[in-house]
């Protein structure tokens, strides 16, 4: 099969080829992650179902070789993950799913912004209180709330979906709660979202959908381009307590 360029959506020269990325001249290479059947294991609703030794592959810190200074600087780490189409039994590909650390001396956590490079996503948001769904298509910008769990789906039945995403490199990335409780309080199947019964209480899914907002630095163009070119519009990933109500009003559609 030929390498698909995603050039234009990352604003970096990427092919992606099968499910590896092909990074082009200039660019710093990122060696993947994979992450594992066995390590899934836990937070599937079918683990004795049929499934492929590797889930999705993380790169961590792309970016150009000339960025890297800057971005380093800015307090910032831009990543894509690559999760190829495949089911698990009748449950989509999807990943473990994780919570952020605090913010020190405040009372909030830290973001995410994801993007979706390739594909379709669904971003599953959950805090306890409420559960947030977003279904993204190639372009759109998800913010992932402080203090909401996220899990990251591949819904799609043939397309290999590839996002790319800011974070603070700071923060350590909790995978204890939705471990211990065999996932999300949602999983997403072929044939629409069962309750997790693990979970006393689950909220109803809430859909919610991914805008641009310049106030958080998220326009049309890639997030890569944008953090790079200005990267004082991304501090709100490592200093979300000063963009609070940004984020109240981020979540009302
Ligand atoms: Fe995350």
């Amino acid at each position: 099969m030929k390498a698909i360029d995603i050039r234009r959506q990352s604003g970096l020269p990427i092919k992606l080829d099968g499910h590896k990325l092909v990074f082009g001249q200039g660019m710093n290479k990122a060696v993947p992650e994979a992450r594992t059947r066995n390590r899934m294991m836990p937070v599937l609703k079918n683990p004795g179902a049929h499934a492929p030794d590797e889930f999705y592959y993380m790169y961590r810190d792309v970016c150009m070789k000339k960025d890297a200074k800057k971005i380093r600087a800015a307090k910032l780490r831009y990543d894509i993950t690559v999760l190829p189409p495949f089911t698990v039994g009748d449950e989509f590909n999807k990943t473990f799913g994780h919570f952020h650390s605090p913010v020190p001396g405040t009372k909030t956590w830290y973001p995410e912004v994801y993007e979706v490079l390739h594909g379709r996503a669904h971003y599953l948001l959950q805090n306890g209180s409420e559960f947030l769904v977003f279904d993204a298509r190639k372009g759109d910008k998800c913010v992932m709330l402080p203090g909401f769990g996220h899990i990251t789906i591949n819904p799609s039945p043939n397309d290999t979906l590839v996002i790319a995403n800011w974070v603070f490199p700071g923060f350590s990335s909790d995978y204890g709660p939705i471990e211990k409780l065999g996932g999300g309080q949602w999983y997403e199947t072929v044939n629409g979202f069962v309750e997790n019964r693990k979970y006393l209480v689950v909220p109803a899914l809430k859909l919610i959908t991914p805008k641009t907002i310049s106030g958080l630095g998220l326009t049309r163009r890639p997030i890569y381009t944008e953090g790079v070119k200005n990267p004082k519009k991304f501090e709100w990933l490592w200093r979300p307590q000063d963009y609070l109500g940004v984020f109240e009003e981020y979540k009302k559609d």
